[in-house]
């Protein structure tokens, strides 16, 4: 067995030396199905082999087959960023290798994971008293709180949410055996309040920040409503939630502090790797209703809330060490230079699509993402992406919005400059120019 000092050293350096290449290499893997897997050997080794083995082949096999979300000029979906505090703690965490089955099993790893989700509820501008916990997705996160919606209201089998709030709502209430309706959206893409019907409904989903265009549903009016009819509120702010972190884009986010739940993921867009989900919830009392069951092995003195009384899951990692290493590494004022030049970029892109001819923005922008389109039919558009994609430069991605193929450009990566911005709009219009 090789040295774990001297191989940890070379892991380090090879992640170093790959974060300052990495806007050299093509963002979109150019793999063609499997053949990084037929690369590999089909049978595992019989013997030891040396750490030193590992790395060379992400070198000389998986790279072909990695899509570089590190790097900065990757535009698609949402943009996001592996800080390197965050890249140690995850390294850290391995080492301490803590199981946070009750609160016994790591007092550490509870009450870190507690005081970080109430250090970023107040940097998010969140009211006091909320309790927050760590789960790996918005995904589950929103399963859980749909989950304890529907515990708290026996014989309501509806959520509503709008027509663009994410599949994961759609997933979670198949999975809960519940109703989806959908709310039609206004022009600017947000849910209409209006077109609510809450009979029968045990949840409502308002977005901050959809998946297509980021538009932002009307919260203070859904909290009304739900408020009027005893409906409990889940925010689904996964991407968006971190722009809370300046005082100015709080505008965005008026009512969310009435939701019954809310779900921001820091592995979108607060410099923390996947996986690391935030979800408050100002009624603790009853996520611990919904999932507390404690088995005779795990019974103890001490009368503690384990975080495992409040979601599904038995076992936590420590996901709050990179989390907490992101807060304290970059500050308040860190983390709101990098959402403010990431919304100022997404703006001066805008402007470069407006000052051209032959292109429309086609959705309001209120955070770092820009949905845009080439003048002419989808097949154009569609062909666009493929060929900026193929050049390897930049990595965009596509959605539809009001039946139409439309371009997304995303701002996320800490690692992104105006030159990255800039390269992007030339790829784009050389390769729809090349057509
Ligand atoms: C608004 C919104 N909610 C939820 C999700 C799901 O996130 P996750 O991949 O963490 O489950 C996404 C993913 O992009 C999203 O955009």
């Amino acid at each position: 067995m090789s040295s774990f000092r001297d191989d940890g050293a070379l892991a380090v350096d090879w992640v170093a030396s790959y974060l300052e290449r990495v806007r050299e290499f093509p963002v979109l893997s150019q793999a063609e199905p499997g053949a990084i897997r037929a690369s590999l050997p089909q049978t595992p080794p019989e013997d030891p082999e040396p750490f030193s083995n590992v790395l060379a082949d992400l070198d000389g096999v998986l790279g072909p087959g990695l899509t570089h979300w590190q790097s900065p000029r990757f535009f698609a979906y949402f943009a996001t960023t592996s800080t390197e505090p965050a890249i140690l703690a995850e390294l850290l965490a391995a080492g301490l290798n803590q199981v946070g089955i009750l609160w016994r099993t790591s007092p550490a790893l509870q009450e870190l994971e507690e005081l970080t989700l109430d250090w970023l509820a107040q940097l998010l501008g969140l009211p006091p008293g909320l309790h927050g916990h760590i789960e790996d997705t918005a995904s589950t996160s929103t399963l859980v709180a749909l989950a304890v919606a529907r515990a708290v209201a026996p014989g309501r089998r509806v959520v509503l949410c709008s027509e663009h709030a994410h599949s994961s709502v759609d997933k979670a209430t198949r999975l809960l055996e519940l109703e989806l309706r959908k709310v039609p959206a206004d022009e600017a893409f947000r849910l209409r309040p209006d077109a609510m019907e809450l009979a029968d409904a045990c949840a409502v989903v308002a977005t901050i920040g959809t998946t297509s265009s980021t538009s932002v549903d009307p919260v203070a009016e859904i909290a009304d409503r739900c408020e009027k009819e005893c409906v409990w509120l889940h925010v689904d702010a996964a991407y968006a939630g971190a722009a809370a972190v300046c005082p100015e884009l709080r505008d965005r986010f008026v009512g969310w502090e009435r939701a019954d739940s809310i779900v921001v993921n820091p592995h979108k867009w607060l410099g923390v790797p996947t996986d690391c989900s935030t979800l408050w919830t100002r009624r603790q009392d009853a996520f611990r209703d919904a999932f507390s069951l404690i088995p005779e092995y795990l019974r103890v003195a001490e009368e503690v809330t384990s975080l495992s009384e409040h979601t599904q899951v038995l076992g936590r990692r420590f996901r709050a060490l990179k989390l907490w290493a992101v807060l304290r590494c970059y500050g308040r004022s860190g983390l709101q230079e990098r959402i403010r030049e990431h919304v100022r970029l997404a703006g001066l892109f805008e402007q470069l699509v407006r000052a051209e001819g032959g292109w429309e923005i086609v959705a309001p922008r209120p955070f770092s993402v820009v949905c845009f389109r080439r003048v002419g039919s989808d097949d154009l558009n569609e062909e666009i992406l493929e060929r900026v994609n193929a050049s390897g430069e930049v990595f965009i991605s596509h959605t539809r919005l009001g039946g139409r193929y439309v371009l997304r450009l995303a701002i996320g990566s800490f690692r992104t400059t105006e030159e990255d911005v800039r390269l992007a709009w030339d790829v784009l219009r050389r390769e729809a120019d090349a057509l």
